[in-house]
C-alpha cells in the first residue's frame, strides 16, 4: 500500500519554498544586471577605444554562451578558492548573465533617439554630460522600462537552470516532491503552471505601468 500522501496540496509548502527562491534570484539579479548593464551600455558608448572594446568583448561572450555553462564556471571556478553556496553562485551568475542583455536593452534604447535631438541639446549650449542626463536619457527610458520588463520575465523563467547547481528553487523543489511521491509528471506541472502565473501576472502588472507611464 502507498503510505505516502501523494497530493500535491500536501506539499505546498515545498513549492512555496521554492517560489521564494525563484523570486529571490530574479530579484537580486534584475537589480545588479541593471547596474552593471548600465555600466556596461555606457562602457559600450564611451569615447576610450579600451573601454569599448572590453564592454564589446563582455557582452558578445556571455550573450554568446549558455546560462547553464556560465552558473556552472560560477559555482565550480570560485570553488576552487572558496566554497560558497550554490545560492549566491547562482545570483553571481544570473546576475552577470543579465547585465549583458540589460546593457543591449539600454544601448539600443538610447540609440532609438534621434540625433536631432543631441544635436538641438548641444546648440542649445548644454554639455555632452547634461544632454545625456536631461534630454536623451528621460526620452530613451520610455523604450527602455519595457524591455526590462520583459528582461524580469525572462529571468523568471531563466533562472529555473539554477537547479543545476543544486540551488533549492522550483524545479529542485518539484523534483524533490516527485522522490516523496512517486509522482513523475503532477509535480511537473503544478511548477509549469506556478511558473505560468508568476510571468502571466508580472506582465499583466507591466502592462498596466506601462499605460500610466505613458499618460504621464
Ligand atoms: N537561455 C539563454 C541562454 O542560456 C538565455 C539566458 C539568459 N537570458 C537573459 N535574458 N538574461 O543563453
Amino acid at each position: 500500500i502507498n503510505t505516502h500522501n501523494t497530493s500535491m496540496w500536501h506539499y505546498w509548502a515545498y513549492f512555496a519554498k521554492g517560489i521564494g527562491y525563484t523570486l529571490f534570484i530574479t530579484i537580486v539579479s534584475i537589480a545588479i544586471g541593471i547596474l552593471i548593464g548600465g555600466l556596461l551600455a555606457f562602457g559600450r558608448l564611451a569615447k576610450n577605444k579600451v573601454v569599448r572594446g572590453l564592454a564589446l568583448v563582455y557582452i558578445e561572450f556571455v550573450r554568446g554562451t549558455p546560462l547553464m555553462i556560465q552558473i556552472m564556471f560560477v559555482y565550480f571556478g570560485i570553488g576552487l578558492w572558496v566554497n560558497i553556496p550554490a545560492l549566491v553562485a547562482g545570483v553571481i551568475a544570473v546576475s552577470l548573465n543579465s547585465a549583458a542583455y540589460v546593457a543591449e536593452i539600454i544601448r539600443s534604447g538610447l540609440n532609438a533617439i534621434d540625433a536631432g535631438q543631441t544635436e538641438a541639446s548641444r546648440s542649445l549650449g548644454l554639455s555632452q554630460r547634461d544632454t545625456m542626463r536631461y534630454i536623451v536619457l528621460p526620452q530613451a527610458l520610455k523604450n527602455i522600462w519595457p524591455a526590462l520588463g520583459n528582461e524580469f520575465i525572462s529571468l523568471i523563467k531563466e533562472s529555473s537552470i539554477v537547479s543545476i547547481i543544486g540551488v533549492t528553487d522550483l524545479i529542485y523543489q518539484l523534483k524533490v516532491v516527485q522522490s516523496a511521491t512517486y509522482k513523475g509528471v503532477a509535480p511537473i506541472f503544478v511548477a509549469m503552471v506556478i511558473y505560468f502565473i508568476m510571468t502571466f501576472s508580472l506582465s499583466k502588472l507591466l502592462n498596466y505601468v506601462e499605460r500610466k507611464m505613458q499618460h504621464a
